[in-house]
């Protein structure tokens, strides 16, 4: 069946393997864009674990994969076929199609302070590049049967308040400015009586406030998919990711992953600075959880589009992450507040995750000191890495978009 599986990939025959069952028709071929990063590694294992065929793209990025990196163990299992390619380059897109009826679409670039300084190239890769690929996917609409988009919950910018004074609510509030950070005035005042609002989770109808430019093009993607899809009668789900952490995140790009700086610097028994008060808050949720997700928006009934918040649904304050953390790995780092800020980051976030298992039926599993304990026992067994914050933090300063 091994070798059968593999010539497969390129046949509508599909004897012998278990499919994804989406709706009463059967999903088998899956080209998974970005496979090789953090949740593309787990998709695709879990894909070929439940016997779907995957053709896995990536262009192996030297910033997420150093500058020898190579595929995941799963290069060398017989249902998958790998592609190292960037989806910038338009002419990929009809051969790497072909015999897929399914798209997962996770390649991009996804550091939102880098996003503010390399703008025409995080435009290139993630909002023109999923152009092209639409452009592609509109041409095989009887091929293509269901397109995941890996969106971000940075679209929404800061997201749902409400005053408790006044009795506003909702309120969205738009983006902090520089000069409000450097009085420290963290919080976003009632657009009406100005008292200070407490976040809420902050549902899918939320107005679209990007702050960042990374945002800006997660928003383009989202809508390049919706409405191509849409006009060529093609399902399609949209997954707002929150704070994704877990096993296998990248420990080397220094422009992402707040668990992944601070678990090398807890290694090295270096303080852990935080930005603002520390109190801002994030939806931290467990990798394993998101391709639960995935998988079931790929099994989704045919005529079913939607877009989704994928999180825990569970704010928690970046200080007592970090203190959890310090836990999770036995490490003792002092915690320093240091008042600093960036300019495109959000003071709160937490998703409403209703709709996701009313649509989906998937409810998130893993809890933050579980999923915490399971990212520091793999993260303690990888060589260390060096600690590049300041490095990172002094690009942005040079720049005047951290102060
Ligand atoms: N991890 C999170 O917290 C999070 C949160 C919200 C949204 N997302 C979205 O989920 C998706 C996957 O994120 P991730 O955490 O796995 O990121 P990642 O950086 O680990 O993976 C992205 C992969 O895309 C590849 N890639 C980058 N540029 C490419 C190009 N030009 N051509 C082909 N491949 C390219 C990289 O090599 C990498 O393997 C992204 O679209 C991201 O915006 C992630």
């Amino acid at each position: 069946m091994a070798g059968n599986a593999r010539t497969t990939f390129r046949r509508t025959q599909t004897d012998g393997l278990q499919q994804i069952t989406q709706g009463d028709s059967l999903m088998h071929k899956v080209l998974v864009t970005g496979a090789a990063g953090f949740i593309g590694t787990h998709l695709v294992e879990r894909l070929v674990d439940d016997g779907v065929a995957v053709r896995a793209l990536d262009n192996l990025s030297p910033q997420i994969h150093g500058e020898h990196g190579g595929f995941p163990a799963w290069r060398d299992h017989p249902l998958v076929e790998v592609v190292q390619a960037s989806v910038t380059n338009p002419a990929i897109w009809d051969e790497v199609l072909e015999g897929a009826d399914a798209v997962v679409h996770l390649a991009a670039e996804t550091g939102t302070g880098q996003s503010m300084y390399q703008v025409g190239h995080y435009n290139e890769v993630n909002s023109q590049a999923t152009a092209r690929m639409m452009e592609a996917i509109a041409g095989r609409s009887d091929a293509i049967r269901r397109i995941v988009l890996s969106s971000s919950r940075s679209i929404y910018g800061e997201g749902a308040f409400a005053c408790g004074a006044c009795g506003l609510d909702p309120a969205y509030p738009s983006a902090r400015t520089a000069d409000a950070m450097r009085r420290g005035e963290w919080d976003q005042p009632c657009p009406r009586c100005a008292a200070p609002m407490e976040a809420r989770p902050t549902t899918e109808d939320a107005p679209a406030r990007p702050a960042s430019v990374y945002a800006a093009t997660k928003l383009a993607q989202e809508d390049l998919v919706r409405i191509v899809a849409s006009a060529n009668d093609i399902p399609a789900t949209i997954l707002r990711f929150q704070n994704v952490y877990g096993e296998g995140q990248s420990l080397n790009n220094p422009y992402t992953g707040i668990l992944s700086i601070f678990s090398t610097r807890i290694r090295r028994g270096l303080e852990l600075p935080i930005f603002e008060d520390g109190e801002e808050t994030r939806d931290f949720v467990h990798v394993s959880d998101v391709v639960v997700a995935i998988r079931a928006a790929l099994a989704a009934p045919a005529d079913q589009s939607a877009t989704l918040n994928v999180g825990s649904g569970i704010a928690s304050s970046v200080a007592a992450v970090a203190r959890a953390l310090n836990d999770a790995f036995g490490g003792s780092s002092p915690i320093r507040i240091t008042g600093e800020f960036r300019l495109g980051d959000i003071r709160h976030n937490v998703a409403d995750v209703r709709r996701l298992e009313l649509v989906l039926g998937v409810r998130p599993a893993v809890d933050l000191r579980t999923g915490l304990s399971l990212f520091a026992d793999w993260a303690g067994a990888q060589p260390l890495p060096e600690d590049r914050l300041a490095e990172a933090n002094d690009e942005l300063r040079a720049r005047n978009l951290m102060g």
